[in-house]
């Protein structure tokens, strides 16, 4: 891997002054970073995170005594950055009832195909009072692709934790201003750019773009919010089982 190469993964996910500059999702990143570190204390004891990928926000999690990854084998990326402790099938998951304290999950639920299974396992393995916190996308490109299923509104959602008994106790709707709207331009250019261009040369032009549009949403962040156009949903749950 390149010099080049291997700082780009690192300034995915943090929100950091070299991010800012070079990274075309920073706003988006930012919002989850924060948003997640706002809410990580909720989660306690033996915590698992579904669809792991490389745990990017593990240190966020003081207050947990284990952190388990758990992934499927075949995704829309390679796992060859992964941190993924167990493996399981996409259907099942491979713990007894009732054996979870917190269990977390972040930007998984759109590619989860059929959702009612999944949250019926999580409602299984999750301890009664076990607390969840998740981040759900509602705008965004399509990505992992072919393995993208869904977006759901913060209404839909709503239905679906109501239909398992899963308790909002604390609800966000992240990067719901105009930051939106750069970071949106930021992904059609990425885009773009590495479609035309051949690997790391793409980054010539996203680089300087990236920067430019990060700059602008900064600017533009004092326009009023929307709360009806945003990124995504960051959930704290309870689990309230009898
Ligand atoms: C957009 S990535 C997010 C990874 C990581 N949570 C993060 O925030 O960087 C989506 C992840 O969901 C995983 N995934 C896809 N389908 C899944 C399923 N049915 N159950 C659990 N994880 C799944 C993928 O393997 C991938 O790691």
């Amino acid at each position: 891997m390149t010099k080049l190469k291997t700082l780009l993964l690192q300034q995915l996910f943090k929100p950091t002054l070299i991010s800012f500059i070079i990274n075309p999702f920073f706003w988006g990143r930012a919002a989850i970073y924060l948003s997640v570190k706002k809410y990580a204390k909720a989660a306690k004891g033996k915590t698992l995170d579904v669809g792991s990928g490389s745990k990017p926000y593990k240190d966020l999690f003081s207050n947990v005594t284990q952190y388990i990854g758990m992934d499927i084998e075949v995704s829309g990326h390679e796992h060859s950055t992964s941190d993924i402790d167990v493996f399981y099938d996409g259907e099942t998951f491979p713990f007894k009832d009732s054996t979870i304290d917190s269990l977390v999950f972040f930007e998984v639920f759109e590619h989860v195909f059929n959702p009612e299974r999944f949250l019926s396992e999580i409602k299984r393995v999750v301890k009664p009072g076990g607390t969840m916190v998740v981040t759900i996308p509602f705008i965004w490109g399509e990505h992992e692709q072919p393995y993208d299923y869904a977006r759901y509104s913060s209404f839909g959602l709503k239905h679906l934790f109501d239909k398992y008994d899963f308790e909002i106790v604390e609800h966000k709707k992240y990067l719901a201003d105009f930051r939106l709207q750069f970071l949106l331009i930021n992904n059609y250019l990425y885009g773009f750019f590495k479609k035309i261009l051949p690997g790391m040369s793409a980054w010539i032009f996203i680089i300087p773009f990236s920067f430019i549009n990060n700059l602008l949403g900064l600017i533009f962040y004092i326009l009023p919010k929307n709360e009806e156009m945003y990124f995504g949903n960051i959930y704290v749950l309870k689990n309230n089982k009898k």
